[in-house]
């Protein structure tokens, strides 16, 4: 190591720590130099001598690099070889590990990524215009269930089919009300407020959290209590990565039938799908909470040659059985026409892979499997829609969408749950008085830039022509379907201003709050990205 480099780095230290006026100064010196001696020599001293740290860091000189990085790609957008690198990748084995990543991240002034699944559908957890670590928190997913207090402890790199099983093997009634997709990390999809098909019975996962740890900027693990209520509050969708390294959830277990039911049915146009689709924006908020059906809307081969339609699936999870399902349905939505052979009885857990896509009969084995049958080009968009929309409207839309060629919706009912949870109660606003949440939809398999031209200016399109029928001021967008479209921050001097911008979609008022909170626990602003929360303006914290 050479020493003269060693001196300018603690000097650089020492100037960080003087004033947050100098990290200005240290990072653009570390940018040009980033220093993975130092960085490795940081994290021995911080951790001790036999502490695995060689088998925990990568450059881009490791013959594992790659694999490493792309372990955890999920849309492929970001896998080209034009996609910024990390100059190290940390897969910390403990906590200690985090620790000293975050310490050392900060002595050398590089920014920290944190990945746990890496779903991120804009990448911003392995992805920077600026140099960066990531922090793959993979290793760290031990999960721990306790069906007598109906609670675990979940670690930030558990997947969510890991919790559906782990929790499964104890009790065959319980879960937790989280995301659809296995594959999707505690760490990301808690923190932005996940939701999937028991929203409506439960509301979101941050719904049913009880605890957590972080790892904050000084290299402290703190629990709720030591936190703090507002920073608890904040990770509980406000996004962990504006805040600190979240470590693990504790979660609150929720009860399920043993026997439920789903159903998939399909109309296109032709089988009058306007009429049937307009009908469910009355019913499927206000239907009975144990019932959620899912939309997806997406253009199609019609039945005559060369001809396009669109195509409406309902997807459904009934917490009950077909007998009583038929029942709601023929009193509150027979538009669906649903028939009780279109209803599929079975356990809760098989209700899990068959949301998920597995074929009938897959072995719940299948959840604890960490990668993806296959990895898209993907560009995702959310709206919220508080009034229906008229037939009119949703046939202007369709022909929209034939013309545009690819891009769907899915459309998910809020209502139940949702309705009765207060907006301040987590920093996720979209609660009473949204029937529901739209995700715009584009996946794709050509290689290159113009077809990625293309396809985003696509669902771009769409998502302006979407713009009478959908939530405004705000226009209101969902943190976990990242979308940098609707604003960015450099983390310069303007990233107040700039925060407000996503910030509001996002958060609407619970903005303010959640400024408080990464005010106090992070004022520097180490925990930064693309769409991070900002702390509040230097001339002001300082009184
Ligand atoms: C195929 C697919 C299906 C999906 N289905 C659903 C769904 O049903 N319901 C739903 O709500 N969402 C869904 N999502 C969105 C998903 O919930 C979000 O992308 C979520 O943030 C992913 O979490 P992750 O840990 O896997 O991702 P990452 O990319 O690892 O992280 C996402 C964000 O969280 C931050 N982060 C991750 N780990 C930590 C940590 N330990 N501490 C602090 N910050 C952290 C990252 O820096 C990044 O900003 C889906 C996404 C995909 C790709
Ligand atoms: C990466 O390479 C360095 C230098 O050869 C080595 O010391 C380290 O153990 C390697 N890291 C891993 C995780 O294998
Ligand atoms: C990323 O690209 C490599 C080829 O460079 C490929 O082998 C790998 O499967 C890709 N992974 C994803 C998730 O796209
Ligand atoms: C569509 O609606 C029309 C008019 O209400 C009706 O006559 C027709 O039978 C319906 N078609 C289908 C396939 O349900």
């Amino acid at each position: 190591m050479n020493t003269s480099k060693t001196a300018h780095i603690s000097l650089l230290s020492f100037l960080f720590l003087l004033s947050p006026l100098f990290n200005l100064v240290s990072l653009s010196y570390a940018a040009s130099d980033p220093n993975y001696d130092s960085f490795v020599q940081c994290l021995t001293k911080q951790s001790g001598p036999n502490d695995q740290i060689s088998s925990i860091v990568y450059s881009p000189s490791n013959s594992s690099y790659t694999s490493v990085l792309q372990a955890y790609v999920r849309n492929r957008r970001f896998n080209t070889s034009s996609t910024p690198k990390p100059r190290i990748i940390v897969t910390p084995l403990k906590v200690s590990h985090v620790q000293a990543s975050v310490i050392c991240a900060k002595n050398i002034g590089v920014q920290l990524k944190i990945r746990s699944g890496g779903h991120d559908y804009e990448a911003i957890s392995y992805v920077s215009d600026v140099p960066f670590i990531i922090l793959d928190m993979f290793n760290l997913r031990s999960i721990s269930v306790n069906i007598e207090q109906e609670s675990a402890w979940v670690q930030a790199g558990a997947t969510l089919g890991e919790i559906y099983y782990r929790i499964w093997e104890k009790s065959k009634i319980h879960t937790y009300p989280a995301g659809v997709c296995p594959t999707v990390a505690a760490g990301g999809h808690i923190s932005g407020g996940g939701y999937g098909v028991l929203l409506r019975k439960y509301g979101l996962a941050v719904d049913n959290v009880l605890d957590a740890q972080i790892v904050d900027v000084k290299g402290r693990v703190l629990d709720r209590k030591a936190m703090g209520e507002d920073v608890f509050w904040a990770i509980n969708g406000g996004g962990g990565a504006s805040f600190g390294v979240i470590l693990a959830y504790k979660i609150k277990l929720v009860k399920v039938p043993e026997i439920v039911t789903v159903f998939r049915v399909q109309k296109t146009l032709e089988q009058n799908a306007t009429d049937v689709v307009y009908r469910w924006q009355f019913v499927a908020d206000k239907i009975d909470n144990d019932l959620f059906i899912r939309m997806l809307l997406q253009p199609v081969s019609g039945s005559k040659k060369g001809e396009r339609t669109i195509r409406a699936s309902f997807i459904s999870l009934f917490l009950g059985d077909a007998n009583r399902l038929m029942t709601i349905m023929n009193k509150d939505f027979p538009e669906l026409g649903l028939k009780k052979a279109d209803c599929m009885e079975m356990s809760w857990i098989d209700s899990v892979l068959y949301w998920a896509n597995f074929d009938s009969g897959t072995s719940p084995d299948i959840l604890l499997s960490r990668t993806p049958d296959s990895v898209n080009f993907l560009k995702r968009k959310s709206d919220y829609v508080q009034n229906p929309i008229s037939k009119d409207g949703l046939e202007w839309i369709w022909k929209k969408m034939i013309e545009l060629g690819k891009t769907g919706f899915v459309f998910n009912p809020y209502g139940g749950r949702m309705s009765e949870i207060s907006e301040k109660a987590t920093p996720f606003p979209h609660r009473a008085g949204n029937i529901f949440k739209i995700q715009y939809s584009v996946n794709w398999n050509e290689e290159g830039i113009e077809a990625e031209k293309n396809y985003l200016n696509q669902i771009r399109r769409l998502f302006s022509y979407m713009t009478p029928f959908v939530s405004k001021s705000p226009r209101q967008a969902f943190l976990n379907y990242r979308d940098l479209d609707i604003g960015v921050t450099d983390n310069g001097e303007n990233s107040y201003n700039e925060g407000e911008v996503y910030g509001v979609k996002y958060f609407k008022d619970n903005f303010d709050r959640l400024v408080k909170a990464k005010t106090l626990i992070d004022p520097d602003n180490f925990f930064r990205n693309e769409q991070s929360i900002p702390p509040k303006p230097f001339q002001q914290h300082t009184k």
